[in-house]
């Protein structure tokens, strides 16, 4: 530090605007008014383990066609926000869990969607079927009480359904549907705050994700603006009845997805844009490795018949979140700037557009397609490849997009 000329009345901050800037600084960083888009809430930013930006950029191919754009949104305002999208053992559906609370099926041309099961007992016509209402954050406030089917899989050996419910936890309902059983609230003696989607284990186990043990689903953006870790991966063993914690410490974890001989199982760490691998059996069995790093922020991934995997991944990395994620102590004061948090998230260069990837078992990119304008879809949740069609569910929006493939 430069000592020369430093005489007595530099001490602490003499001159006035000096005085202000500290006062003004200050303000932003605590606060006290509670103006800025975090508002009182108790902010703990978190370093996050992600990968570099240019190192995962330039090797990640592009879709200069921007293919989804020549996807058609299906059933408008029909369903509402529907996340995940399943097929029963039959081939029956879609079934898709929406924002009001319910798991509807399509039952073809004439009768076309119709409820199916419920997951929350106290489930109410009147609180909480707001159609295309559901899908804004008016519905936050109804979502404990009607719940939020995020992640649907049938079991092809019972039939059962097994949803992943936001508010409610881990649920089943039998193949006629109806309201669902609980199955998994409480793991260790603590709630499963945010169940987001699950796979089936052949041996009958759930494997599900809680995607964090401080926030449910109405605060999910504090989770990435933190890039908090305290979400799990647990297991829910149907002939005890016991949820067992099978990793902790997870960067909102999110879609589950098992390989196609269940030798290990695929979880997505939207947080970390990344997909996880954990081994089940075989020589690595209990290791946790990275699958795959991802341009952007993944939601649910899901096997194809040939055992490759689609990620849904909201777009994208940029350079400025990267240098917020690795400075937590930047995000504390940039998120306390009295603008709204969509000003200051579009500010950091987060423009929203889809793209959907399919990895083989090894983790490589087989295919990436594009809406790069998100000209048709936009915040996409999920990929289901059946019959030479994608169908692309979304969290919010009331459509389900579609597209002929390959
Ligand atoms: C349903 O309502 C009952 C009675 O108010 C309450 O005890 C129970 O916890 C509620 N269940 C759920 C899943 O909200
Ligand atoms: C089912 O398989 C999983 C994964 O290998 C294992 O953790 C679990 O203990 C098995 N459950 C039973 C009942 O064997």
């Amino acid at each position: 530090m430069e000592k020369k000329g430093l005489r007595k009345e530099d001490g602490l901050l003499p001159r006035p605007w000096l005085s202000l800037l500290a006062l003004a600084f200050g303000l932003v960083f605590m606060d006290p008014f509670h103006l800025g888009p975090l508002g009182g809430h108790d902010y703990r930013p978190v370093k996050h383990n992600i990968a570099p930006y240019d190192q995962v950029m330039q090797r990640w191919p592009r879709d200069c066609r921007s293919r989804l754009r020549f996807g058609k949104l299906e059933f408008v305002d029909e369903v509402f926000g529907p996340e995940s999208l399943e097929f029963d053992p039959q081939g029956r559906g879609p079934y898709a869990g929406l924002a009001d609370g319910r798991v509807v099926r399509w039952m073809g041309e004439s009768i076309r969607w119709k409820t199916f099961a419920l997951v929350s007992p106290n489930w109410s016509e009147k609180v909480c079927a707001n159609g295309v209402e559901s899908t804004t954050a008016k519905q936050h406030k109804h979502e404990k009480l009607c719940g939020r089917p995020l992640g649907l899989r049938f079991d092809k050996t019972s039939g059962k359904l097994y949803i992943a419910d936001a508010y409610l936890g881990l649920a089943a309902v039998g193949h006629h549907g109806g309201v669902a059983t609980l199955l998994s609230t409480h793991v260790q003696g603590r709630p499963v705050l945010f169940a987001n989607d699950l796979d089936v284990h052949r041996n009958g186990s759930i494997f599900f994700t809680d995607t964090s043990s401080r926030y449910s689903r109405s605060d999910h953006f504090f989770i990435l603006l933190e890039g908090e870790a305290t979400g799990r991966l647990l297991r829910y063993d149907p002939a005890s009845g016991a949820t067992h914690v099978v990793l902790r410490g997870l960067a909102f974890p999110n879609g589950v997805q098992l390989s196609k001989d269940q030798t290990f199982l695929l979880f997505t760490e939207t947080t970390n844009c990344r997909i996880m691998r954990l081994w089940m059996e075989g020589p690595k069995a209990g290791k946790l490795e990275v699958f795959a790093d991802l341009p952007g922020f993944p939601d649910n991934i899901r096997i194809t018949e040939k055992g490759q995997f689609w990620a849904a991944i909201d777009c994208c990395r940029t350079r400025a979140q990267e240098v917020f994620s690795r400075n937590p102590w930047l995000r504390s004061v940039y998120f306390r700037l009295p603008l709204r948090l969509s000003f200051l998230a579009g500010m950091t260069g987060m423009k929203m557009f889809t793209m959907i990837s399919l990895f083989d078992e090894e983790g490589n990119v087989v295919e990436v397609l594009e809406d790069r304008g998100g000209e048709v879809m936009k915040l996409v949740s999920e990929v289901r490849q059946v019959q030479g069609k994608l169908w692309v569910g979304t969290v919010a929006h009331n459509s389900i997009a579609t597209l002929p493939y390959p």
